[in-house]
């Protein structure tokens, strides 16, 4: 296979030998493979990649068209257009993904989009329902919502009855926001006044938290799933009393097989028929060429951009 290969800091195309399907997997040749924050951490050496998985190729999600199966695989053959989540190594040509942690492609969604699905809808799916209980009437902010999985639970929220108040920094793409679904699209230093919130999908974390908090309804629910802005906050336990809230944190890479794909059940049941019905879209800010990944992971931090970005493997 050819790959995006982490290099001292650096990334490099090269050569690395195929990977060989483990009996309950897929070995997929790889189509698109979406980025995420959590890349471009490892790739400074921050979030090594779990035990079993490649430690120098960076890619937690994939799309492709399944080339072999391991002994035991049941859910797919050869042929079928797969999309979803791996420990890491899905920016290659090849790679090997679990069969309970693939779902179809369904007909008419294009590669990019498959590529750039199943990391951020899940994230989104498992963190506002599961977590968070989010019922339909609620009040939800979800923070960051321009990114990619702020998009993604903008428009799972509002197709499950939500009010949902979409907080963005970058004015330019708010009304594109406000299109997926958000009843209003705020700047981040106005989030308190647009309380209260029955749900918190906190994708920010330390620059965004504190506000938040203040605005938290009767048994409000938050949901922290990004820290990218800092890790660490006071905390007015007072404020948490009388709101009686809950704060959950979670993150779906380190989970085994069965956690992780429980949660890709649930998002096969749940959210691939809202995908394959055009009621979602993932919204794909932009596409590079996979052996040109340093300009992908460069304009994913370079933060402004409305969803995913995607890196397409060679023909
Ligand atoms: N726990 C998990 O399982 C899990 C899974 C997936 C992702 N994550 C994490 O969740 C976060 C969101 O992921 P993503 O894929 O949606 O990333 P993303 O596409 O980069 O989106 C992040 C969004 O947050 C905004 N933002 C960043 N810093 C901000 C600040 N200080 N104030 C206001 N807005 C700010 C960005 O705005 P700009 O474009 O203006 O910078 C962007 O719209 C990341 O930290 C990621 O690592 C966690």
């Amino acid at each position: 296979v050819q790959a995006v290969v982490i290099d001292d800091g650096t990334l490099r195309w090269a050569e690395r030998p195929d990977p060989a399907p483990g009996d309950t997997e897929l070995l997929v040749d790889v189509r698109a493979a979406g980025l995420n924050g959590a890349d471009l951490l490892q790739r400074r050496g921050h979030y090594p990649a779990p035990p079993g998985v490649p430690a120098d190729i960076p890619g937690m999600e994939l799309a492709g068209t399944v080339a072999a199966t391991g002994r035991q695989v049941t859910r797919f053959a050869v042929g079928d257009r797969v999309m979803g989540l791996v420990g890491g190594g899905a920016q290659a040509t090849r790679a090997v993904v679990d069969e309970t942690h693939a779902l179809a492609v369904p007909d008419g969604v294009g590669w990019p989009d498959a590529g750039g699905f199943p990391e951020v809808f899940a994230t989104a799916f498992d963190a506002l329902f599961t977590q968070a209980e989010l019922a339909m009437g609620d009040r939800v902010l979800v923070t960051g919502a321009a990114g990619g999985v702020g998009t993604a639970a903008v428009q799972l929220a509002a197709i499950a009855g939500a009010h949902v108040v979409a907080s963005v920094r970058q004015p330019s793409v708010r009304p594109k926001v406000a299109e997926l679904g958000a009843n209003e699209v705020v700047d981040p230093a106005d989030v308190g006044a647009h309380g209260p919130y029955d749900v918190v999908l906190e994708l920010v974390g330390a620059a965004s938290l504190p506000i938040a908090l203040g605005a938290l309804a009767a048994g409000g629910r938050v949901a922290v799933i990004g820290v990218g802005s800092g890790a660490k906050v006071e905390l007015n336990l007072l404020q948490l009393m009388g709101a009686r809230a809950r704060i959950s944190g979670s993150t779906l890479r380190a989970r085994d097989r069965h956690g992780k794909g429980s949660v890709v059940g649930a998002v096969d049941a749940h959210v691939r028929p809202l995908l394959a019905a055009g009621r979602l879209t993932v919204p794909v800010d932009g596409t590079f060429p996979m052996a040109d990944a340093t300009a992908a992971y460069d304009r994913f931090a370079g933060g402004g951009k409305l969803g995913k970005i995607v890196l397409i493997a060679p023909d």
